[in-house]
Parts: C-alpha cells; structure tokens; sequence
C-alpha cells in the first residue's frame, strides 16, 4: 500500500507520523511546496523507525507529484491554517486554488486513490475537490466529522470524569463553529445514554465548547491545532487502508440523504476499501433535522463563494 500526505506542515507531518507508527502502508510520500521542507520531515520521522519500531518507508518531494505515483491513498492538509479570531471559512480565498491544484496533481498520477481532504474551510474543499476532479463521489472524504466527534467524546469524558474512550458519539453537519452539530441525544457511555447521566446545562455546555473546540485551541496556540486533525486524519487512512468499515463522521457528497442535495457535509459514514461505502441515516427528530438543514444553508453559501472565484 502507498500513501502520500500532501502538506508537510503540523497537521500534515503528525498525520504522516500516525500513519507510519501504525505502519499503515509500506510506503508513505510527504509532499510540500517549501523546498526541502517535506524530505527533512521524512528524514526526521525515519530516524524515529528504530525507536519505535516501523517499518513503513517514508520519503519526502518538493512538489515533485511524479514521487505520489500509484498512491491507494492521498491526504490534503495543504493551505494557511487560521490564526486566533479567524474562522475556518475567512481561508477560502487562499485555501481553494491551492486544493483544487494539488487535487488535479495527485490524480494525474494515481487517478484510483481515495482523497481524504482536511485543508479549510473542510467542507467546501472537500465539495470543490469532488466538483473539480469529477471522481466517483464514493472516493472524496473530508475528515472534519471525525476530529469534531473526538473532541465531542473528550469533553463529555471530562464531564463525566470517565475514559474517553467508554464514551461513544457522534458530531455531524459542518466543520465549522456554528455548522456543526454534536448529537447528545445519541452519546452513550458504554451503551448507557449520556442523556441519563448529566444535566441539561452540562450537556448544552459540552456542546457548545465542542462546536468552538478548533477555536479554543487556535486561542491557545496562535495556529491551528494539529494532535488531534493529524491523528482524525490517520484513523480515516486506516479504516480506508485496512477495510475496516468503521463508522466515522466524514464529509462526503449527499444526494437526497438527510435532506440534502449537491452539498459535502458530515454524516455517519462506512469507511473501507473503496472509500466511503455506506451513509448510516439516523433517524434525526425535528430540532436535529433543523440544525442540519440551517448547517446546509451556511456550507451552501460558502460553497456559493467558489463560483465567484477563479480557482
Ligand atoms: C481544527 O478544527 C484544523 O480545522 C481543524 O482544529
């Protein structure tokens, strides 16, 4: 298996470290337009090989795509992350030409890889990189719905002062501050609803420290985060790679599913071999299906912005 993660920045460079820890392919290419930047990464990372023991070979190339040849699986991190006070959505002007030429790159030389797509603003990149390469829909994901649900399932560990990882839910809907939507109806702590457990107040609190769980951290940081993106990007590879058909949060392509047309947006998905095999329609009651509608609407809009755009 080839993967190659495109973007050697924070986010790129830890996802690529996942993916190698958990040798995930044999081989594992980082791209980068900054001279040099993407072999010295590589180079660093297989100086960690005998340390931690993996066998994945890691190459880095500057912009050099023909290195990308025969990919299973490409990441796109590439693009300015946001700096404290920005929005997700303020990065398009840069963001969409850099996504839509390193889309038609990449399929130049490996026309079947599945493309996980994290730069931002995610979903409309996710959307523009569908639109633009004209690939079977089943093999463009953006990965914003799995990162969201992890910080979803932290906070109510927090609250619940358990291990996150006795704590299962899903966040669906947008990749942005007001788009997406934690679903707290559905969170179980080992299969007991969460519901039961805490109240009202508390649950609305997680939610909301959720939805501005990237803000948070761009406050703290100065930049973008990158554990967590770089690690949600991984366990998308690795389901995708390893056939796993796990059930994450993506964003990919609906057509008439939960309402909605011509639009990417974060749903329950099966993730295997092929890409994104399944979507899983919840059953969502009135308030949800609002919100989901109302974060269609502003991913809507935002996709709108491509047209006005020559990228
Ligand atoms: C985040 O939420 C980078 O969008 C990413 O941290």
């Amino acid at each position: 298996m080839k993967v190659t993660v495109v973007g050697a920045g924070a986010v790129g460079a830890t996802c690529a470290d996942n993916i190698a820890r958990k040798e995930l392919c044999e081989e594992l290419v980082l791209l980068d337009i900054k001279e040099g930047f993407a072999e010295g990464k590589a180079m660093d990372m297989m100086q960690t090989a005998t340390l931690l023991g993996f066998d994945t070979k890691i190459s880095g190339s500057t912009n050099d795509y023909s290195k990308t040849a025969g990919s299973d699986v490409v990441v796109i991190t590439s693009g300015i992350p946001r700096k404290p006070g920005m929005t997700r959505e303020e990065l398009i002007g840069i963001n969409a030409g850099i996504v839509k030429g390193v889309t038609e790159n990449i399929l130049k030389y490996s026309p079947n890889a599945v493309i996980v797509v994290i730069s931002n603003p995610m979903d409309t990149m996710t959307y523009l990189a569908l639109k633009s390469s004209g690939v079977d829909k089943h093999k463009i994901i953006g990965m914003g719905g799995t990162l969201d649900s992890s910080r979803f399932k932290f906070y109510l560990s927090q609250a619940l002062q358990c291990s996150p990882n006795d704590v299962h839910g899903l966040v669906i809907g947008g990749h942005g501050d007001t788009t997406m939507i934690p679903l707290t109806r559905f969170a179980t702590l080992n299969s007991f609803p969460i519901s039961n457990l805490l109240d009202e107040e508390t649950l609305k609190k997680v939610a909301a420290d959720t939805m501005v769980g990237g803000a948070t951290l761009t406050g703290l940081l100065g930049t973008s985060a990158w554990y967590a993106p770089g690690a949600a990007g991984a366990a998308v590879v690795e389901s995708i790679i390893r056939d796993e058909k796990k059930v994450m949060t993506c964003c990919v392509a609906l057509d008439g599913e939960y309402g909605q047309k011509d639009i990417c947006l974060g749903v329950p998905v099966v993730l295997g071999k092929n890409g994104w095999e399944k979507i899983i329609d919840f059953n969502l009651n009135d308030e949800e299906k609002a919100a989901f509608s109302k974060s269609a609407d502003a991913v809507r809009n935002m996709n709108a912005v491509l047209d006005t755009m020559t990228v």
